[in-house]
């Protein structure tokens, strides 16, 4: 058994509203609380993180507020765009930094989604970055090249002793808002080879403690199988996260794993 403590986290990308939001805070939370081996966050959009960090603060549950994204310069004239420390006056936690749909439908580089990592790390804040291949790379055979090129770009200059504050998620693009989910030999397969990545990058101990979870189509009815292997950590949850009723089994099935 790991000593890496299981981490699910709910992204909520364009989703619920000003009510709806904290509604389902306040039942992520009630729920989480049975949990405590799990550590849980969610991600909701920025126009409610004020009042869904109320909803998770009035039930103490532990539960984190976290940011989809971020912008990596400090303040000035960057229209639209929230800067960390905006985030963290909102409470914010912990944020993701390139996921697939900002690399893939908003044109994040490989060199945005590093600046905005190391920014996060450099505030204190804890990062989940985001790796995955697209269906045309799999199929062409190069998932491993993809997964490679992304980890060592996203990490470049974030120093090891930063990284018990980074988290990586794997979501394989295709699998993403499918229903398509990667087998659990396939999903653990990648996973190890992050971690031995990981290795090359940092010390041996560093690669150990990282956690990376697994994101894709993660509903109740698989998570247990994928949250069984060795190297797949927790999960990073869209769709099934937008209901507690779906939510909670997973984070229950990812406390069940140990840690
Ligand atoms: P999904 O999304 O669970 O809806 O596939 C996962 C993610 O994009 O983080």
């Amino acid at each position: 058994m790991s000593t890496r403590k299981p981490y699910v986290g709910g992204n909520w990308k364009m989703n619920t509203g000003r009510e709806s939001g904290p509604a389902l805070a306040r039942e992520v939370a009630s729920g989480a609380a049975q949990h405590r081996g799990c550590e849980v966050a969610v991600f909701p959009p920025f126009p409610f993180l004020l009042a869904v960090g109320e909803a998770l603060g009035a039930r103490d549950s532990g539960v984190k507020l976290g940011a989809q994204d971020c912008y990596f310069q400090p303040s000035g004239a960057f229209t639209g765009e929230v800067s960390i420390g905006m985030l963290q006056d909102c409470g914010v936690a912990v944020v993701l930094t390139g996921h697939s749909e900002r690399r893939h439908v908003l044109g994040e580089t490989d060199a945005i989604v590093n600046a905005k990592t190391k920014a996060v790390l450099a505030a204190g804040l804890e990062c989940v970055l985001c790796i995955g291949e697209l269906l045309e790379e799999r199929e062409a055979g190069k998932t491993d090249d993809v997964n490679e090129r992304q980890l060592r770009a996203g990490l470049a200059g974030v120093p090891s002793e930063q990284m018990a504050r980074l988290t990586i998620a794997y979501e394989p693009v295709w699998a993403i808002g499918t229903g398509r989910v990667a087998t659990a030999v396939d999903a653990q397969d990648v996973h190890r080879k992050i971690r031995v990545l990981l290795g090359s990058l940092y010390a041996p101990a560093v690669a150990g403690a990282t956690r990376i979870l697994y994101g894709g189509s993660l509903k109740a009815s698989n998570a247990s199988e994928l949250l069984a292997q060795p190297d797949i950590d927790g999960g990073l949850v869209g769709g099934a996260s937008l209901q507690a009723a779906e939510f909670l089994p997973i984070i229950a099935a990812a406390a069940a794993r140990g840690g």
